[in-house]
């Protein structure tokens, strides 16, 4: 079983990377294999031409998105974690929710079922409604989304200082179990309990 962890932020090793370090640390007790993705703050914002409705790949000019794709595509759960930027997640995060959501809808929804959870790093206020942002992404590409003993949130400033906050460290060794328990009931099962089939996705725009 694999984990892929997006860090949102554009600070490699900032405290989103330590929150993500911190559910690791549980993935490598439960040999659980994880990499961490750093998208950075070079992602092309979506330019909404829905080509990827016919290719089924993002057709900007290549940074990557389309390997990152893939590589969600071959992982059984995914992290999306981002620092709270004026209440919201990243511009980086934005970008890459964007179009991996464009993708995904147009390429037989390759990313359901998968076990995805939210995390959001931040100094003082907008956490909760960053992990809004992230479910709401989650909820749409269809992912079961395990909980824990709070939400998935932690409070730093400077690099390093999530590690200060005990509650939210906690909250993230947990939530990193319990995904890793939604993650082995679905391996278990998934031979004996086939996936419903998918209707074909009715449109309806408010538009009169
Ligand atoms: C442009 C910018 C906007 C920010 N806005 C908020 C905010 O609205 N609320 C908050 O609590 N922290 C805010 N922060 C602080 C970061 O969320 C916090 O430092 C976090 O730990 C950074 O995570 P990182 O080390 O992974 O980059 C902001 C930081 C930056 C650079």
């Amino acid at each position: 079983m694999k984990i892929i962890g997006i860090n949102g932020s554009p600070r490699a090793k900032g405290n989103t990377r330590l929150a993500l370090d911190t559910m690791g640390e549980v993935f490598a007790q439960e040999g659980v294999e994880f990499d961490i993705l750093h998208i950075g703050h070079k992602l092309s914002p979506c330019s909404g031409c829905f080509r990827c409705a016919k290719t089924h790949t993002c057709t900007l000019p290549d940074d990557g998105l389309n390997a990152m794709y893939d590589q969600l595509i071959q992982a059984d759960g995914i992290i999306l974690a981002s620092p709270v930027y004026f209440a919201s997640v990243t511009s980086g995060m934005r970008c890459f929710l964007d179009r991996i959501g464009c993708i995904d809808m147009n390429n037989g929804r390759k990313l359901r079922m998968k076990v995805g959870v939210p995390v959001a790093v931040a100094r003082r206020a907008g956490a909760v409604n960053a992990v809004d942002e992230l479910f709401h992404y989650l909820n749409y590409a269809q992912m079961l989304i395990p909980g824990s003993l709070y939400w998935p949130l932690a409070f730093g400033q400077a690099p390093g200082e999530v590690a200060q906050d005990a509650e939210g460290i906690q909250t993230l060794q947990v939530l990193a179990q319990e995904m890793v328990y939604v993650m082995k009931v679905l391996d278990a099962g998934k031979a004996q309990v086939p996936l419903p089939p998918l209707p074909r996705k009715v449109y309806t725009n408010f538009v009169r």
